[in-house]
């Protein structure tokens, strides 16, 4: 099967992109990490994505804190289209994308949050759903519309909120359970096993024996 080329955004860590990473190069899924671009010049993912032989491009956001400029807008969509993307994945990207950008690649931008969304949406999300006493917590994948955090869901994974959780403890639990996710849910996008419809994500019949995906 022709592999599904993925561009990565990320500002930190890239510990989502490391998971992604392992499963694409050991070719357990059907996707193929293109580029991963970050707004940080010095993100730790940018360095995983040179140790994988993968591109890594640094994007200065420009002015703003929450958002892109709009000409650094324009750029990361070039070296996304420059590199032959077909799906862009948010991997702790820390900025929101506005609609130049999606309508650039509609309805084919997805994100991962710490959360059971529609729950606890924005920032320090472990801290609130502790604050709020929830028993259980987990991790959302979801294609990404101009809400924040919002956009149909594509997959999820639930986690126990235990009685002496700190918000570290249950953000690390919760990661174990984001890295099984999100490559199950690119998956998904690259065997065209779903579609959206309205706010739901509905699976797709398997084909027919015989039938090329
Ligand atoms: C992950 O927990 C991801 O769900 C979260 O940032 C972390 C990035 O970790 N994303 C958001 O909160 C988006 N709203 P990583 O850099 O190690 O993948």
């Amino acid at each position: 099967m022709k592999k599904l080329r993925v561009g990565v955004l990320a500002s930190g860590r890239g510990s989502n992109l490391q998971a992604l990473l392992h499963q694409s190069l050991a070719g357990k899924i059907d996707v193929e990490v293109a580029v991963v671009i970050s707004d940080v010049e010095d993100a730790l993912a940018l360095s995983r994505a040179r140790a994988a032989g993968v591109p890594a491009v640094y994007v200065p956001p420009g002015k703003f804190r929450t958002k892109l400029e709009p000409e650094s807008e324009k750029e990361y969509v070039e070296t996304l289209l420059t590199h032959g993307v077909e799906v862009v994945v948010l991997a702790g990207f820390m900025r929101i994308l506005h609609d130049d950008f999606l309508n650039a690649f509609p309805d084919k931008v997805v994100n991962i949050h710490p959360s059971l969304l529609p729950a606890f949406p924005g920032l320090n999300v472990q801290k609130k759903a502790i604050d709020c006493g929830v028993k259980w917590s987990g991790a959302t994948v979801h294609f990404v519309n101009a809400g924040v955090d919002a956009g149909p869901i594509i997959l999820q994974a639930v986690v126990p909120v235990l009685d002496d959780d700190t918000p570290e403890t249950l953000a690390a639990r919760i990661l174990v359970e984001e890295h099984r996710i999100y490559p199950e849910a690119l998956q998904l996008i690259a065997e065209k096993r779903i579609r959206i419809d309205g706010r739901r994500v509905i699976g797709e019949p398997p084909p027919t024996t015989g039938e090329s995906r």
